[in-house]
């Protein structure tokens, strides 16, 4: 039993800060960040379950269906709204979901390791699942430490996958941590994020390249048979030199971190639905989906976009 994403919506927090804003009160500017990053401005101000209520509303209504044919939501993050209960209650209740329902942290990866969990609950029986990426690092995050405050925005996005006669939802996936690279990235209760931005980005280029060329090899398929892909989008660099090492060009690959800064696990599927809310996406392509984050977690997934009624 496979699946199609049939349904797909984002949702941003109104409030626009810019590079400059950052520079009016930090010892940064632009062209600093710009240069490293490839971030032009980012949202800020939103809340973990309002966002990806937000989200699971405009999915569900492009894929027609009620909460009632929904009986499974993960909701992938980082930043809940509280400790207990987990944020994908409040999103079951107040989409009118049915089935169950549970919040997924595997980071900046938590989209992909959700879109792989799905496909696992679709070939025991489920019939409709939404899967939703949201965070609001931004409230994690010191506002007075330019090397952190600069890099992460709010954001969700959600899809609606239904279960098809398609052979597979997920074509081949990859998942994978390192325990022993937690101090790289981590927030402690209360806390703010702590990163070694520059080892962050070392070790994130390999473990992406390593996923893909994993991935590609278990679908048996090539760089060139991949008509998008969709990155965890949190620094343009990192992107460009993963292409580079793969051999994927810019003109397939899905980018919007110049807008939306690292939104985390809501990165990938924000990506994913500019993409196809432009038309990107045709039924048969090869979308191939990669994240790494803190853990250090890491999961890529090739899927293959089906009829999306
Ligand atoms: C954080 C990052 C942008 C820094 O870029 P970089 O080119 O590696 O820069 P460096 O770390 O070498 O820092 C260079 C200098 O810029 C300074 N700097 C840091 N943030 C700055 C800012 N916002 N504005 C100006 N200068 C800044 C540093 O203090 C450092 O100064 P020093 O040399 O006097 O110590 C980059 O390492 C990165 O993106 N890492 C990955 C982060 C990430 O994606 N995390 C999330 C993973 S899910």
């Amino acid at each position: 039993m496979g699946g199609s994403i049939v349904g797909w919506g984002a949702h941003l927090p109104e409030l626009v800060v810019t590079n400059h804003d950052f520079a009016k009160r930090l010892d940064t500017s632009d062209e600093w960040i710009t240069e490293r990053t490839g971030i032009e401005e980012r949202r800020m101000g939103g809340v973990c379950s309002t966002m990806a209520i937000e989200a699971g509303k405009i999915a569900m209504a492009r894929a027609g269906v009620t909460g009632k044919e929904i009986d499974i939501l993960i909701l992938a993050t980082t930043s809940p709204d509280q400790a207990i209960p987990a944020t994908s209650s409040r999103v079951h209740a107040e989409l009118g979901l049915s089935g169950g329902a549970f919040d997924l942290n595997a980071a900046c990866a938590g989209f992909a390791y959700a879109l792989v969990t799905a496909d696992g609950l679709l070939k025991t029986g489920h019939r409709c699942a939404l899967v939703i990426g949201s965070d609001t690092l931004s409230s994690a995050t010191d506002q007075e430490d330019r090397s952190t405050a600069i890099l992460f925005g709010d954001g969700a996005a959600a899809v609606v996958i239904k279960a098809d006669d398609s052979p597979n939802f997920i074509v081949a996936y990859d998942l994978g941590v390192d325990g022993t690279l937690g101090d790289l990235l981590y927030q402690n209760h209360g806390g703010y994020i702590h990163m070694d931005g520059r080892e962050v980005f070392r070790r994130a280029v390999r473990a992406e390249v390593d996923s893909i060329s994993t991935v590609l090899e278990r679908a048996d398929l090539k760089p060139s048979d991949i008509s998008l892909f969709v990155p965890h989008q949190a620094n343009l660099r990192i992107i460009e030199a993963v292409n580079q090492r793969v051999g994927f060009s810019i003109d397939n690959t899905a980018v919007v971190v110049d807008k939306t800064d690292n939104t985390s696990a809501a990165s990938i599927p924000l990506a994913l639905v500019a993409a196809a809310d432009a038309g990107r996406l045709h039924e048969g392509d090869y979308v191939l989906m990669s994240g790494f984050g803190a853990g250090m977690t890491w999961a890529s997934a090739i899927i293959q976009w089906g009829p999306t009624k």
